[in-house]
């Protein structure tokens, strides 16, 4: 299961519920097409390492919807990965390229759709911004520091050069994730992913979007 976890490749008037992280058997039902014409657009973010990719697949899959991943758009249209972009052009430039291909998404891409960011995107105001405008549902996946660390920083056998550029040093790791805990919480909904498969975490959240 930690293979699958590491694959990678405003406020508003609505209600904001915290899930405590029930966990619904996998095989219960989620209806395969199921439609939540009030929530078109299901954002997810979180920390590096939370399961926004890995989430996202079973949740766009249990809902019948596209799947769009931020990260995998920006490293298609800029025919590079992640790593080579922070390395060649800085963190700056990648902001920028995340924030433009954001918006091309938004604007381009048919609803339904589960959308996952990175890590960095929802914590970006103009971003979030962004996401309101176009009436964009996020939902918070939660982790703890330990569930992160271990995910993204320990025991990884990736080659050096797909490490994510912000988890190389684990003392920057967790600064960052302290300071950026207060803005994801401005989420939608919240959703506990420590020691859960990706798939159950994916079914609470397809139940969860009825109450919302
Ligand atoms: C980043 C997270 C990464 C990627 C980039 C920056 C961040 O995505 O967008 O390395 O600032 O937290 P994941 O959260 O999907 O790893």
């Amino acid at each position: 299961m930690r293979v699958l976890w590491l694959i990678k490749s405003a406020n508003r008037a609505a209600p904001i519920l915290h899930s405590k992280g029930q966990d619904p058997t996998v095989s219960a039902d989620i209806p395969t097409t199921t439609r939540h014409p009030k929530h078109p657009i299901i954002t997810l973010t979180g920390f590096m390492g939370s399961g926004k990719s890995t989430v996202g697949h079973p949740l766009a899959a249990a809902l019948g919807w596209t799947f769009v991943d931020l990260d995998a758009a920006i490293e298609r249209s800029q025919g590079r990965t992640i790593p080579e972009i922070f390395e060649q052009e800085g963190e700056a430039k990648f902001r920028e390229i995340e924030a433009l291909t954001l918006r091309s998404i938004l604007e381009t891409t048919a609803c339904p759709f589960v959308l996952a960011t990175g890590g960095g995107t929802f914590v970006q105001r103009h971003n979030a911004e962004l996401l309101r405008a176009h009436g964009a549902t996020v939902i918070f996946l939660q982790a703890s520091a330990k569930t992160l660390l271990d995910r993204c920083c320990h025991g990884l056998t990736e080659p050096e050069g797909t490490v994510r550029p912000l988890a190389r040093d684990p003392d920057a790791f967790l600064r960052l994730y302290e300071e950026r805990l207060p803005l994801y919480r401005k989420a939608d909904l919240s959703v506990d992913t420590d020691n859960r498969a990706p798939e159950a975490v994916a079914q609470e959240i397809a139940l969860l979007l009825d109450s919302l």
